[in-house]
Order: structure tokens, then C-alpha cells, then sequence
């Protein structure tokens, strides 16, 4: 059954029908079978510690001075509006193999939107489709009503969707975030690196392990990389998408941040971040956010302009990443297009194309 709905959806997007159809389809195949509404029991366990409500107040501040000490306590503020959401879906078989603990060195954390089913299967067939158990790749889902049937049969079938209970929506981008970074850290602790992207980029996969393995054999220390901006100011028009009140975020610029759609990062400052989360104001701009909790602790972010924040079709062989391919059947166009055109390059992890 489960199978054949997930062919159906591949058919159809194959011939080219927009999601919406697909929707369509599958909410009449539901309405036949009512009785597959079962989620995974044990999986419903494992509340998340830290994640964000919109309201903000915050605990009171201590601050001490001891009279015989020179040194200072540092100010720690705590935010209680700070909710715990429980897993819907929680693959635990993603850092194990045959049977043991085993932390693959790459995690790939896909932050996805619930309804951009499209989307997830392309990638599934396209550039997640790598051979190495070294590389692990997982979707981050919120809460969907609309779709809940259809993510369990997803979630059944690949083992591949990492889901909490709040609703999926733009702005709770920051949840999605947060909950990444504490799965990653809570069940692959000892993986090394931690790539973010969206489910709308394009992959190169074996350009960003080059990158990798670049910072590898500098020792760099505390890596994140991405698509740096610096110096850019909030929207303070009460219209924009974006808008941020100054009583929300009272400074004039945000903090340089990494454009959320694609980063690299070791585990290391995935740790720093996740423990610093909880002392950090809630902020609906996911990727300006972790600026603001990378700033508080100091850590550099690298620019790296291959990360490419838009789509350039003549040198995806080259970039480690980009933006909006498009529709998914543009990703599995363009995919086998670049491969192709580098068989060398993508020879390794993917095998042999036929062109
Ligand atoms: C974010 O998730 C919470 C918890 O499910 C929900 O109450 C809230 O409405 C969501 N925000 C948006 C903008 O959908």
C-alpha cells in the first residue's frame, strides 16, 4: 500500500502536475484508508528541552559581585517561555549499524516543509542518493494536520523524517532549527560534521566533502560556513514578512549570520549552540537567530560564496550548493545534466550515470 501511494506520487510528478494535485490524490486515497492512522508509539517519546514561543518574558538576572575576588559573574538569563515539543517521528536507526551505536561522520539535516512532498522525493532520487554509510541525511518536518496520514506512510517507507509537534509553518523556521540541532546532538554525538540545508538547494556533495576534508587537514577549530551576511539591517515596516519590532531586537543591525538555506558545521559548535540556545531571545528568523547565538558566543562564522544563495545552472559542478532549482522534476533534470557533464567528480559516491 505504502509503496504503491509513494509510486503514485512519483508518477505524477514525473509527468509534471504541481503538488497540488498530488495533494489532491492522495487526500482521496486517506479518505479510503482511515484505519493506517498509527503513529510509531515508541517514537512519541523524547521531549526536546528547548524550543521557542513567540512570547518572550524572561527569569530574573543574577548578578553577584564577589567583594574578594576581582572577577565578575557573568549575567545569565534565562527564557521560561522556552516549551518542550515531543517527537511524532524519531528514526533511531540513522546513527547505528548492525545493531551498534555507530555515528556517521556527515549528517545531512534537510529542513523541510511538510507540504513539499515533491521536493523530498527529488532529492531522494538525485543528490541523497549517495553510497556511503559514512553520510547520513534526515528530514526536518513540523506538525502537519493536513498531511499527517501521508508523512506516516513517508516516514514508514524511509526511516528518513525526524518530526515534531509543532505546526509546520514558516515562522516557526527557528523550532525546525532548534529541533536539528537537538537531534543531531542528542542521538550522533560523535559525528563530526553536521550539514543544514533546505529542501529547495541544489547539492554537490562531493564539493562540499572536498571543503570538508580542506578544513580537516587545517585543524580548523569550531567551523561553520555558509553564505555570510554582515551588516544587514531588520525590517522595521510593520508590512514586511520579516518584520521585527525594536522592542524585540533594540539594535540597529542584525549580527553577521550565515543565510539559514545551507551550512556547514562541525559537531562541535553544534553543541555550543544547542547549550546556548535557552539564554538566547526567541527569534522567528531561524538563520538570524543562530548569528545572534554565534556572536554570543563568539564564534566566527567563514563565508563561503559557493553556498550559493541563488541558482546558477553552469556552475553547479562547481558550487557546493544553490538555491531554487525549481520544480522537483528541474532537480532531477538539472542533476543528471551535471552529472553528466563531471562524470570524474560525482564517479565516487553516486556510480556510473547513464548519459
Ligand atoms: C508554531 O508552533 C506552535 C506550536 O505548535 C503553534 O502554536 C504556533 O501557532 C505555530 N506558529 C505558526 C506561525 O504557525
Amino acid at each position: 500500500m505504502v509503496k504503491n501511494v509513494i509510486f503514485l506520487v512519483k508518477q505524477i510528478l514525473k509527468s509534471g502536475f504541481t503538488i497540488l494535485v498530488t495533494l489532491f490524490v492522495l487526500h482521496l486515497i486517506w479518505n479510503s484508508t482511515a484505519d493506517t492512522e498509527k503513529v510509531n508509539k515508541r517514537d512519541m517519546h523524547k521531549p526536546i528541552s528547548m524550543a521557542v514561543t513567540e512570547t518572550v518574558t524572561f527569569e530574573s538576572v543574577t548578578t553577584t559581585e564577589d567583594a574578594f575576588t576581582t572577577e565578575k559573574t557573568t549575567e545569565k538569563v534565562t527564557y521560561t517561555k522556552y516549551q518542550t515539543f515531543k517527537y511524532i517521528h524519531l528514526p533511531l536507526k540513522i546513527c547505528e549499524l548492525d545493531g551498534g551505536q555507530f555515528d556517521p561522520f556527515l549528517l545531512i539535516v534537510v529542513k523541510s516543509s511538510a507540504l513539499q512532498i515533491g521536493n523530498r522525493e527529488a532529492i531522494r532520487s538525485t543528490w541523497a542518493k549517495f553510497n556511503n554509510p559514512n553520510i547520513k541525511l534526515v528530514f526536518l518536518l513540523g506538525y502537519s494536520p493536513l498531511i499527517k496520514q501521508y508523512i506516516n506512510m513517508e516516514y514508514n517507507l524511509y526511516k528518513d523524517i525526524v518530526q515534531q509537534n509543532f505546526l509546520d509553518d514558516y515562522f516557526n523556521n527557528t523550532l525546525k532549527t532548534i529541533m536539528g540541532l537537538d537531534w543531531t546532538v542528542t542521538h550522533c554525538p560523535k559525528s563530526k560534521f553536521v550539514f543544514f540545508v533546505d529542501d529547495d538547494y541544489f547539492v554537490n556533495l562531493p564539493k562540499v566533502l572536498n571543503y570538508i576534508d580542506y578544513h580537516v587537514r587545517k585543524q580548523t577549530k569550531h567551523l561553520i560556513a555558509g553564505h555570510k551576511y554582515t551588516g544587514a539591517v531588520p525590517k522595521r515596516k510593520t508590512g514586511s514578512k520579516w518584520y521585527v519590532s525594536w522592542q524585540d531586537y533594540p539594535e540597529k543591525r542584525w549580527p553577521p549570520y550565515l543565510s539559514g538555506g545551507s551550512m556547514i558545521m562541525a559537531m562541535s559548535v553544534a553543541k555550543l549552540l544547542k547549550e546556548q540556545i535557552p539564554y538566547t531571545k526567541p527569534l522567528f528568523i531561524d538563520d538570524v537567530f543562530l548569528g545572534i547565538v554565534a556572536k554570543s558566543l563568539n564564534i566566527e562564522l567563514w563565508n563561503e560564496r559557493k553556498f550559493s544563495v541563488s541558482f546558477v545552472p553552469d556552475r553547479l559542478g562547481s558550487l557546493f550548493s544553490a538555491h531554487r532549482y525549481g520544480s522537483p522534476k528541474n532537480l532531477i533534470s538539472e542533476w543528471k545534466r551535471v552529472r553528466c557533464n563531471h562524470k570524474n567528480l560525482f564517479q565516487k559516491l553516486y556510480g556510473s550515470p547513464d548519459c
